[in-house]
C-alpha cells in the first residue's frame, strides 16, 4: 500500500498528528479514519510471536505460536545461519497473524547473572550479541515484518528498571552496551528500535537526545522508528523533542499538553512533522510488505525450533563418558521439569506454544524409563525424594532435571542469588547416595551455581529454556542422535560473589553504577586471573577437534586495512560434530586498560570423523580499536596484538602476534603535573629532559634521583633550585615547564 506521506502530513491537523505519535491501544498504532490511515500490529517477542488472543478472555493468553529457545540459548548455538532461519520462521508466523512488527530481539548486556530478564538477552559479550542479533533481525525482516531491537540502552536489571539511572562512562557504553545495537543497526537495519525504561546518566532514555538522535540517528545513520518501551514516556513533549517517534502503548495521556506546548511555541511543527513522517513510513512499509497468507507451516517451524535447541544445549561435564546413553538403557528420569518442562521465561515474552513436547515422553522413545517428580516446588519434599531414590537405585543411569523456577527468574524482578532451589539440590544429593550414574539436565536463562551439585553429577547438560521442541532436542543430545555443539554465551562463575557487579548491583532507587566498566563477564575474570566454573565459550562434544596451521594474511596493518585469519580444524574423534571456533584479540599495551582478550570473530564448522576444513575469519580496523574519549570515536593504538583461536575463552589453541601501525594519536596530552619520569619516557619530551638531567650534577644512582623522577615537573624544578643545582640547567627545565603550560 502506497501512502503519499507528504500529502498526508499536509492534510492532518496538529491534533491528529500528536495523536499519531502515541499508540492506538496496547498493541496497535493509532488509526486516523478521517484520512484513511489504518493501524498496524506490534507484538512480543524475542522467542516467538505472542499475539494477544482476545477471544480467550484470559489476561495474557495468546494465539498458539512456535516457542523457540530463549535468546541466551540462541546465542549459545553460535550459529548465525540457523538463527537467521529461525527469524525467518518467526516472520512467517507474524505474516500469518498479520503482525507488522515483532518486539525483539532484546540485546541488553548480561552484566549480572542476577538480572531477572537475562534469559531474554543473548550474552555477556557484545560482539556475540551483535552478530546473533543481526541474524535474528535479518531473518524476521526477510519476511517483510519489522523487528524492534530493545531495550536501548543500559537496561541490565529489573529492580527499579522504570526509574533507575544507569551510571555508565562513555567508553563502557560504546564498547559494551551500545555495541550490539550499533552492529545490528549497521548490519541489519531494523525497522524499529525500542528505548528502555531507565535513565542513562540522569536522563530518561525516552528523552535522551544524545543517544536517540546524536548517536543512533546522526552517527549510525539510523532512519527507522524509535518507539518507547511500554509506559516509558513520562513527558510526551520532552520525548518528541528528544527524537522519540512513537509512545507505546496508547492512546497518549498527554496529547492535550503537547498541543498546548505547540501553541505556546515550545514544540514546533517541524519537530512534530519529523516524527509523524517516521510513523507513517513504518505504517506504509508494514502495509506494503503484508502478505495475504492463510496458512502457516507450524510443523516445519517446530523442526527449526528443535534444531536451535539442539545446537544451543551445552555439555558441561561428561565424566568417564557417561554420555551418550545407549539406546534401550534402563533409566530413571527424575524431577518435575521432565514432565512439566521449563521451556520459556516469564513476562512479556511468554507465549502459548503451538506444540509443547515433554522431555519425559521424548526420552521414553529411546529407553525403558521410570519417572518420579522428586520435587513439587522450591521446598524440599522428603516423600517425593524417597520415592525418587527408590526408583533410581537399580537403574543403569539416572537423569535428573533441575534449574531455576519462574518464581526465581522472570521479567519484573531480579534473582537473589544464583542457586537453584534447595529441593532440586537435595534430590540430586540423596539420589547420588543410591546411584552414582547421574546426568543432571539444567534449565535456566543465565548462570547458575553448579558447584552445589557438581560432585554428584557425572554428566551435566545445560539445556537453557529450550522452547517447545526442547524435549526431543534433549533426547537427541542424550542419545547422540545429535552431537552437542552449544557453547556457553556467558561465564558460569564458581561463586556469584566473584562477579564484578557483586558490590554494585542493583544500586539504589536513584542509580546503579556500572563500576566494573568494560570488565564485564570473562573480561573481568580474565583480568583478575580468577578461576571460573565454566568459561565463556565453553562446551564439550562427543568428539575432539584439533587446531593447526594458524595463518594471518598480513602481519602488519594500517588504518583502513583488514586481514584474514585462517586455520585447519580437524575432527579427530569418532562422531561427526560441530566446533565453534572463536577468535579473540589482545592488545599488548594501551593508554587505557584493556581486557586480556576480546571476542572479535567466530565460525561454526561441521566435520565428519577424520575430516579437516580450513576456516577463514576476517578482521578489520574496528576489531583492534577501543573507544577513545579523547578523540570521541573508536581508534586504534599502534603496537602489537595477539590473534588467538580458541575452543573457549580459556582454551586457546593457537596464537600469532601481529602489528598495527596506526595514525590515530591516542597519547594523552602532557601537562606540568606529569612526573619527570613520564616526560622522560615520552617521545615528545624525552630527549630534551634527558639531556638536561644528564648534565645536571646529580648522582643518578642515588635515591634522591629516583624520588626526583617521580615528582611532577613543576615541583621538581623548585626542589632542584632549593638544593642549589646548576641554575642554568634548572632554567632550561623551567623553560620546558613554561612551554608545557597546559599541553606540550
Ligand atoms: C517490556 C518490553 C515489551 C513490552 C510489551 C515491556 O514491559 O519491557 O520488552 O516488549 O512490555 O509487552
Amino acid at each position: 500500500m502506497e501512502i503519499d506521506i507528504e500529502k498526508l502530513i499536509a492534510k492532518l491537523t496538529v491534533e491528529e498528528k500528536i495523536k499519531l505519535l502515541s499508540g492506538g491501544d496496547a498493541w496497535h498504532t493509532q488509526e486516523i479514519e478521517s484520512v484513511d490511515i489504518p493501524n498496524i500490529t506490534l507484538t512480543d517477542g524475542p522467542h516467538g510471536v505472542r499475539l494477544e488472543d482476545k477471544e480467550a478472555g484470559e489476561f495474557f493468553q495468546s494465539k498458539p505460536a512456535t516457542s523457540f529457545p530463549i535468546e541466551a540459548a540462541m546465542a549459545a548455538s553460535w550459529n548465525q545461519d540457523l538463527i537467521e532461519e529461525m527469524g525467518q520462521k518467526m516472520g512467517e508466523e507474524c505474516q500469518y497473524y498479520d503482525v507488522g512488527v515483532l518486539l525483539g530481539p532484546g540485546v541488553n548486556g548480561k552484566r549480572s547473572p542476577l538480572a531477572g530478564r537475562n534469559f531474554e538477552y543473548f550474552s555477556e559479550d557484545p560482539y556475540l550479541s551483535g552478530k546473533i542479533g543481526a541474524s535474528f533481525v535479518k531473518g524476521v525482516q526477510s519476511e517483510g515484518v519489522g523487528t524492534s531491537v530493545k531495550h536501548y540502552v543500559a537496561n541490565e536489571q529489573e529492580t527499579n528498571r522504570m526509574v533507575v539511572s544507569s551510571e555508565v562512562d562513555e567508553r563502557t557504553l560504546r564498547e559494551i552496551y551500545l555495541l550490539p545495537f550499533e552492529m545490528i543497526v549497521k548490519e541489519a537495519n531494523p525497522w524499529t528500535m525500542m528505548c528502555a525504561y531507565n535513565k542513562v546518566n540522569g536522563t530518561h532514555m525516552s528523552q535522551n537526545k544524545k543517544y536517540l538522535v546524536d548517536v543512533l540517528k546522526d552517527e549510525w545513520g539510523y532512519e527507522g522508528l524509535i518507539m518507547s518501551d511500554w509506559g516509558a514516556v513520562s513527558d510526551k513533549v520532552a520525548s518528541i523533542k528528544a527524537g522519540l517517534d512513537l509512545e507505546m502503548p496508547g492512546p497518549g495521556k498527554e496529547d492535550e499538553k503537547a498541543l498546548q506546548a505547540f501553541e505556546a511555541g515550545e514544540l514546533t511543527i517541524e519537530e512534530i512533522n519529523a516524527r509523524v513522517k517516521v510513523v507513517l513510513e513504518l505504517v506504509e512499509k508494514v502495509l506494503t510488505e503484508q502478505k495475504d497468507v492463510d496458512e502457516c507451516d507450524f510443523e516445519q517451524n517446530h523442526k527449526v525450533a528443535r534444531k536451535v535447541a539442539e545446537e544451543s544445549m551445552v555439555l558441561l561435564k561428561n565424566e568417564a563418558d557417561i554420555l551418550p546413553l545407549a539406546e534401550d538403557s534402563d533409566l530413571a528420569v527424575l524431577g518435575k521439569f521432565a514432565q512439566e518442562p521449563r521451556f520459556q521465561g516469564g513476562g512479556s515474552s511468554q507465549l502459548n506454544p503451538y506444540n509443547l513436547e515433554t522431555p519425559l515422553a521424548e526420552i521414553k522413545k529411546h529407553g525403558t524409563v521410570d519417572y518420579a517428580p522428586g520435587y513439587e516446588d522450591e521446598e524440599i519434599n522428603e516423600d517425593l525424594i524417597a520415592e525418587a531414590c527408590e526408583i533410581a537405585q537399580d537403574k543403569d543411569k539416572v537423569i535428573i532435571f533441575a534449574g531455576t523456577t519462574e518464581k526465581i527468574e522472570c521479567e519484573g524482578y531480579d534473582r537473589k542469588d544464583i542457586s537453584i532451589p534447595e529441593s532440586h539440590i537435595q534430590l540430586i544429593k540423596e539420589v547420588a547416595k543410591v546411584n552414582q550414574n547421574i546426568v543432571v539436565v539444567t534449565n535456566s536463562g543465565a548462570a547458575i551455581d553448579i558447584e552445589e551439585f557438581e560432585a554428584q553429577a557425572r554428566g551435566i547438560v545445560h539445556a537453557w529454556l529450550p522452547g517447545q521442541a526442547g524435549g526431543s532436542a534433549l533426547a537427541n543430545i542424550l542419545f547422540a542422535k545429535t552431537n552437542p555443539s552449544g557453547k556457553l554465551s556467558e561465564t558460569f562463575p564458581i561463586a556469584y560473589e566473584h562477579n564484578p557487579t557483586h558490590l554494585s548491583f542493583p544500586g539504589d532507587i536513584k542509580q546503579v553504577e556500572y563500576k566494573e566498566e568494560v570488565f564485564v563477564g570473562y573480561r573481568y575474570y580474565d583480568a583478575k586471573k580468577l578461576d571460573v566454573k565454566y568459561p565463556f565459550g565453553f562446551g564439550l562434544s562427543y568428539t575432539e577437534f584439533e587446531y593447526s596451521n594458524l595463518e594471518l594474511s598480513k602481519r602488519k596493518l594500517k588504518n583502513g586495512e583488514g586481514l584474514v585469519v585462517s586455520a585447519d580444524i580437524k575432527n579427530t574423534g569418532d562422531y561427526a560434530g560441530q566446533e565453534v571456533v572463536q577468535l579473540y584479540v589482545k592488545d599488548h599495551e594501551a593508554v587505557v586498560r584493556r581486557p586480556e582478550k576480546e571476542l572479535k570473530g567466530f565460525t561454526k564448522v561441521h566435520l565428519e570423523p577424520g575430516e579437516s576444513k580450513r576456516i577463514n575469519i576476517k578482521l578489520d580496523e574496528r576489531d583492534f580499536s577501543f573507544y577513545s574519549e579523547k578523540l570521541g570515536e573508536f581508534a586504534v593504538e599502534s603496537g602489537q596484538f595477539d590473534i588467538m583461536l580458541g575452543s573457549s575463552s580459556r582454551d586457546i589453541r593457537a596464537v600469532e602476534t601481529m602489528e598495527f601501525d596506526s595514525n590515530d594519536d591516542l597519547r594523552e596530552p602532557l601537562t606540568v603535573n606529569h612526573s619527570i619520569e613520564k616526560l622522560l619516557e615520552d617521545e615528545r619530551t624525552g630527549a630534551e629532559i634527558k639531556a638536561i638531567l644528564d648534565e645536571i650534577d646529580i648522582d643518578q644512582d642515588n635515591n634522591f634521583y629516583s624520588i626526583l623522577l617521580g615528582m611532577p615537573l613543576t615541583v621538581a624544578t623548585g626542589i632542584l633550585r632549593s638544593f642549589n643545582f646548576s641554575e642554568e640547567k634548572i632554567e632550561q627545565l623551567a623553560e620546558i615547564l613554561e612551554n608545557t603550560d597546559e599541553e606540550l
